[in-house]
């Protein structure tokens, strides 16, 4: 019978003689050794919730696209900033569905003292004095187009629009919000709005940029929930940034910073944290990411199919963010990773 005979090679070296001795497993080996050293970590501290309001009382609504996730009406929006505040969360940034009934053309409810962003600001700041709260001034839930500025022969315009934020601005940092956060990528809204800020006294309040705002798929459940989605006309590639770019996302944020912005955000989240470890490598300001709600929707999706394990997943890629540099991340799973974060510090 033949044999196919091997040959063995001359020398074979050991492992140890291949890594010098050098073995990386050796501190992976237990969980105590892997604690100590973990280079990364996600803290109550880290989180920003975002959360939606709607007209009414008593009122909750869930987002079907996103599990878990509701609208609330102010009065309990004010039951919801106070859980945050006991999970320690440090600030909360809301968003509205305003009725169709007072959209326009123009977004003109926007500038409305008592509309539903302020009122909840109030009723918030006055009943959770130390919670942080984030308000937007784009106009995308008050415009009848959805898009987040003042449309004018199929064009989004870009002065008018930033005269009009900047002038929101001023009412939300009125209703007692601390950071303003235009999501609306118009050219020169921060330097607008941090001089009508301080025009008007606010020079405490801050801002947060969101310097670099992609023109991303991942927004579709969001525009659900704020009754966008039905509404949108077209895209907003005249003003988001092309997903494909990143130079010109580290020129939004150069540019935004010498505006005057305190803080600069990268949206979404997931897919660009290139752009965040390159921000946070450039500029070494504080840093933040919107894990956004198709991030949100696909984790629970997934895990609602039995396809990944959920809770796994959204501490993964929260701690995700904080490996590629950011500050902070807003998430609609905050309370839920507040909750989890504090059992198991026993
Ligand atoms: C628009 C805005 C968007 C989000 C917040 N404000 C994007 C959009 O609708 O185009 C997205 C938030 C999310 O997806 O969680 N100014």
């Amino acid at each position: 019978m033949n044999r196919i005979t091997r040959q063995q090679p001359q020398t074979s070296r050991t492992v140890d003689e291949i890594t010098g001795g050098r073995r990386l497993r050796r501190m992976r080996k237990a969980g105590w050794s892997r604690r100590l050293v973990q280079e990364n970590h996600l803290r109550v501290e880290d989180l920003i919730w975002p959360i939606f309001l709607i007209e009414g009382e008593n009122r909750q609504e869930g987002v079907a696209a996103m599990p878990g996730v509701s609208r609330y009406s102010v009065d309990l929006a004010v039951k919801q900033a106070e859980r945050a505040a006991r999970l320690g969360i440090p600030a909360i940034a809301t968003f509205p569905n305003i009725p169709l009934s007072r959209r326009d053309a123009r977004g003109s409810a926007i500038l409305d003292a008592d509309n539903l962003i302020n009122r909840a600001s109030r009723a918030i700041k006055e009943a959770v004095p130390d919670l942080g709260i984030i308000t937007d001034g784009a106009l995308d839930p008050f415009t009848s187009h959805g898009h987040d500025g003042i449309l004018k022969d199929g064009i989004v315009v870009n002065d008018e629009t930033v005269e009009q934020i900047a002038q929101a601005a001023v009412l939300q940092a009125a209703a007692g919000a601390d950071i303003i956060a235009p999501s609306d990528m118009m050219d020169g809204r921060i330097g607008a709005i941090r001089d009508a800020l301080d025009a008007a006294g606010f020079q405490d309040v801050a801002i947060m940029s969101y310097a670099t705002k992609f023109a991303s798929a991942f927004y579709g459940p969001y525009r659900e929930a704020i009754g966008t989605d039905g509404l949108l006309k077209g895209d907003k590639k005249t003003y988001y940034i092309d997903p494909a770019n990143s130079d010109e996302a580290l020129r939004e944020a150069e540019q935004d910073l010498a505006e005057g912005a305190d803080m600069l955000m990268v949206k979404p989240g997931l897919p660009y944290l290139d752009i965040v470890y390159r921000i946070k490598e450039a500029f070494g300001v504080p840093t933040y990411a919107y894990q956004v709600s198709g991030e949100y929707a696909m984790i629970k999706a997934a895990a609602a199919n039995g396809w990944i394990d959920g809770e796994l997943a959204m501490m993964e890629s929260l701690l995700a963010f904080k490996r590629a540099g950011c500050d902070g991340i807003l998430t609609y799973f905050a309370p839920e990773v507040a909750q989890r974060l504090h059992g198991s510090r026993t």
